[in-house]
């Protein structure tokens, strides 16, 4: 019997996101501190077993249609094949995505693709290799567009991230035009305020109308909205079409009233916002011998207590303890 995991306000998470490890093969600024974050401690960290019984629950008890694994970087285990193929067992009509930075997924695009991975997002937030070195404090530029096509072969639709920062605004019409080139997705992102580093502050960030300023100097743009009522991104045409470039304008435009989110962390807690420090610990009823049932209760308790959204734009805004590598976005 599926019994949803509804909150407070009415919001159905159907949109499961599972932060698989803390670790990165890049420190994009605006979301590691450039040491890494502290390593999870191996006994706390949620075997293969243990993530696919959870998603196993999440799918057949609680009602989610979609999962996606995110980091640190989901590349850097090296049995998210194992994983991946796992959830096909237990859930094998949801779709199955990654959100990943693409470094070495050129040698892994096909046995993710065989396991069962039929989604990829990839973060690129420039193609220019020395504002890519700056921003990811790593030079792998090379690594990320070998990986890029390749999943493009192997996977096929591909969407790709970009984080915008005021060094890579003017940059910006040439990633378009290459993810043009290449045949993927694009999709621009307003940084939020979950650098590591807490150096965000508002009149920083680069806004969705900033950009829609320096793209609207080389293309045509025209508004087509949102691909569906909880899609973080709302869609411009691009030259008339088809091709499209989204926009996720998560401060300036927040769209946390239609959220349809939950969220695990690596250590095998329940997060019910991006921005909530609340967690609710699964891992020990997992390591107990709660059955699937009392998981399922835990986990909606745990999203029905999920707050309204978060005040990113209001001056008493307090970011939370975790930094976007040990939530996954
Ligand atoms: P699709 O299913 O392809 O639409 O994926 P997605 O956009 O949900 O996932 P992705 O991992 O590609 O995330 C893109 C951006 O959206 C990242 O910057 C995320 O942090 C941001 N994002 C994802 N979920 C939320 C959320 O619940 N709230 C906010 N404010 N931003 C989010
Ligand atoms: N603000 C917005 N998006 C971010 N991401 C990482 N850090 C931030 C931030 N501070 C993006 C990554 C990736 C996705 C999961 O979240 O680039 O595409
Ligand atoms: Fe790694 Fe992604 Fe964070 Fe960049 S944004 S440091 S690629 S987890």
């Amino acid at each position: 019997l599926v019994d949803t995991l509804v909150d407070r306000f009415g919001r159905v998470a159907r949109d499961l996101r599972v932060s698989i490890t803390e670790k990165c093969s890049l420190r994009c600024t605006y979301c590691m501190p450039a040491e890494g974050l502290p390593a999870i401690p191996r006994d706390r960290l949620l075997d293969a077993g243990e993530l696919v019984r959870l998603v196993g629950i999440a799918v057949n008890k609680l009602g989610v249609q979609e999962v996606r694994f995110t980091g640190g970087e989901p590349l850097m285990r090296r049995d998210l094949e194992d994983i991946i193929r796992g959830c096909v067992h237990v859930a094998p009509h949801v779709p199955l995505a990654i959100t990943s930075n693409a470094v070495g997924l050129e040698h892994r695009a096909q046995g993710l693709a065989l396991a069962g991975l039929t989604r990829i997002n990839i973060s690129l937030d420039t193609v220019d290799r020395d504002h890519f070195a700056a921003l990811t404090r790593r030079d792998r530029l090379d690594s990320v567009l070998a990986g890029i096509r390749a999943a493009k072969t192997f996977i096929g639709r591909v969407k790709v991230n970009a984080v915008l920062m005021p060094d890579t605004l003017d940059g910006a019409a040439d990633l378009l035009q290459w993810c043009l080139d290449e045949g993927v997705e694009l999709r621009f992102i307003e940084q939020m305020p979950l650098d590591a580093d807490q150096t965000w502050t508002r009149d920083q960030m680069v806004s969705a109308q900033e950009l829609l300023d320096v793209l609207g100097a080389r293309f045509t743009l025209t508004p087509t909205g949102r691909e569906d009522p909880s899609a973080p991104a709302e869609q411009w045409l691009v030259d008339g079409g088809p091709a499209t470039v989204g926009i996720i304008a998560s401060v300036t435009r927040s769209f946390c009233s239609d959220c349809d989110r939950t969220r695990l962390t690596a250590e095998g807690t329940v997060r019910s916002c991006l921005f909530s420090d609340d967690e609710t610990d699964l891992r020990a009823a997992l390591r107990g011998n709660a059955s699937d049932d009392d998981i399922a209760d835990l986990w909606r308790g745990a999203m029905w207590n999920k707050w309204a959204g978060h005040g990113v734009a209001a001056a008493d805004f307090v970011p939370p303890q975790r930094s976007m590598g040990a939530i996954g976005g």
